[in-house]
């Protein structure tokens, strides 16, 4: 093997491109590339992007918040699936925040893939809110890992 692997990196003014545009392709609920852009300022704010022998594959967007880590979206392009891009994002932001007592997220509960990935590393369901999400309505699964 000559390829570099799965190499992760903190999101900076010269890669946000690449988070709008995989969060764009692959995130229902993505934010406006302006948002992703303000993140840069937010001293909260811990995205990382994933890259498979040097491309863009992956990112995943968390803020640290007192002691937990929320995540807003993790997301990867459809040609780079199942192959622990976002197994190794998760554990990336794990790494970086190791004092967190917890981490949250929020998931469409007919995303059966992101369910199955949250259980894989460590969530548990921890609660439901009723038809959170539109286009098409939908309940959310709240998840939690303990730390
Ligand atoms: C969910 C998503 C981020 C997973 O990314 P990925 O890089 O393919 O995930 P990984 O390869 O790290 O998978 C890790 C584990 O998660 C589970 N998993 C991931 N995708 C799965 C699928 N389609 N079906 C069943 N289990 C799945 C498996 O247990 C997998 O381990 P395995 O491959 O050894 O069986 C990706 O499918 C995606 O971007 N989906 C669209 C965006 C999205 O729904 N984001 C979540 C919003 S909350």
């Amino acid at each position: 093997m000559t390829g570099k692997g799965i190499e992760t990196v903190r999101m900076d003014p010269e890669n946000v491109s690449d988070v709008i545009r995989i969060a764009g392709e692959n995130l229902s609920e993505a934010w406006s590339g302006e948002t992703y852009r303000r993140q840069l300022e937010n001293p909260a704010d811990h995205t990382f992007i994933a890259y498979l022998d040097g491309e863009p594959a992956g990112f995943i967007s968390a803020w640290y918040v007192i002691d937990e880590i929320e995540i807003n979206g993790i997301a990867v392009a459809e040609k780079f699936r199942r192959r622990g891009i976002a197994g190794a994002l998760l554990e990336r932001v794990f790494k970086e925040l190791p004092d967190a007592s917890a981490c949250l997220l929020e998931v469409r509960e007919s995303n059966t893939a992101a369910i199955a990935l949250y259980k894989k590393t460590g969530f548990e369901k921890a609660g439901i809110r009723k038809n959170f999400y539109k286009d098409p309505t939908e309940n959310g699964i709240i998840m939690i890992r303990r730390k």
